[in-house]
């Protein structure tokens, strides 16, 4: 049996470069690779919920732009099943299956849902459905027998949980569902790319993100305002690599070509570190270097996508295919876990059998 990719994202904000590095890009490669049985990529609006239950249009405004994300960086339906989490009512069965397999201390010790919890002031007033959503991503994953799930480092507490839920599962109604493994971006930049402001996580309530679709202007405008060494004042001062936003922007997405087309007076990327911490390379020029590199990255695909936006009722109709094939796959999933957890009642010429027979006996 081939893998079976799958990952998905949450319909709050267009996506930037950090969701890029950190999973998307993989996805398309290993889309474009064809080494797998199956992929599914989709839109996780159900578990965006659970943090924005009363702010329903702002979920329901983003499903279109993360589907346009996907088709703009290269995502193709033709290869990759795209669909809607909400759409698919087997994964609350299975997660209501699966929230007697888990305990409430075990949920508490999830450092990504801690900090979560922290970052939205929910200490004292956690939604349940927010508390529970690794149960829930537990088996976005499982319904469709993911072997391989790309996702950026954040996740990782995710699918050692959804991991933990399988052994059990597996262990007390026997072999049914499929341990997934993460698959990690395997550069360090990439695992969690810092914002434009140097804080460690880009994202939308922070202002420090570059989108998948921002404009050239803007990009140049982000880029050049980075920052950087707060030590490095003057040219010929020696610079700091390590915690140097534009240093960290560049190990995620310098290519030897690079330099070749922008920078032609540096061999390479070790060069230009060397020549920073040494004195005598200002700021600015780095930061037009990565401006290039990055106008160049993302100038296709804000391209493809202003194509896709002309078209939007196809965007829906592939999303509605996506969601059919999906809901047949996570069923086949659903019925063996309800032959596992006997509660197929009304499929089970079997057990019909064996009762008309207990109660015969008992006469
Ligand atoms: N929690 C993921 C995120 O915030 C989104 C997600 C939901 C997901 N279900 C998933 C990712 C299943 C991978 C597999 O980005």
């Amino acid at each position: 049996m081939g893998k079976i990719i799958l990952t998905g994202d949450r319909p709050t904000g267009r996506l930037h470069i950090g969701h890029y590095v950190g999973s998307l890009k993989r996805r398309v490669d290993l889309q474009n690779a064809g080494q797998y049985e199956k992929m599914f990529v989709f839109i996780a609006d159900a578990q965006a919920l659970t943090d924005n239950i009363d702010n329903p249009e702002k979920v329901r405004q983003n499903v279109i732009e993360v589907a346009l994300d996907y088709l703009a960086c290269g995502l193709d339906p033709t290869k990759a099943t795209i669909f809607i989490q909400s759409q698919i009512p087997e994964l609350c069965e299975l997660s209501f299956y699966f929230m007697d397999l888990v305990t409430v201390s075990r949920l508490q010790r999830n450092p990504t849902v801690k900090t979560e919890i922290q970052m939205r002031n929910f200490e004292t007033s956690i939604p349940v459905g927010f508390f529970t959503y690794p149960i829930s991503q537990a088996a976005d994953i499982t319904a469709f027998r993911a072997t391989t799930v790309p996702v950026g480092e954040d996740q990782e507490p995710m699918i050692e949980q959804a991991r933990e839920i399988v052994r059990r599962f597996n262990h007390i109604y026997g072999d049914t569902l499929v341990e997934p493994e993460i698959l990690l971006p395997d550069n360090a930049a990439c695992l969690r790319l810092p914002g434009t402001d140097g804080k460690a996580k880009m994202s939308k309530s922070l202002g420090n993100c570059i989108y998948l679709s921002e404009e050239a202007d803007e990009i140049q405008k982000k880029v050049m305002s980075m920052f950087t060494d707060p030590d490095h004042l003057r040219v010929q001062d020696p610079g700091k690599i390590e915690g140097n936003t534009v240093f960290t922007y560049l190990d995620a997405f310098c290519r030897p070509e690079h330099f070749e087309r922008y920078l032609p007076d540096y061999p390479d990327l070790n060069e230009l570190k060397a020549h920073y911490q040494r004195g005598g390379l200002g700021d600015v020029k780095v930061k037009r270097f990565l401006n290039a590199i990055m106008q160049e990255t993302l100038e296709p695909i804000r391209n493809r996508r202003k194509e896709f936006e002309k078209d939007i009722p196809a965007i829906y109709d592939m999303l509605k295919q996506g969601c059919d094939v999906a809901r047949a796959a996570a069923a086949d999933t659903l019925s063996d876990v309800r032959k596992a957890m006997k509660i197929n009642y009304f499929d089970d010429a079997d057990l019909i059998a064996e009762q008309v027979k207990k109660f015969a006996a008992e006469k």
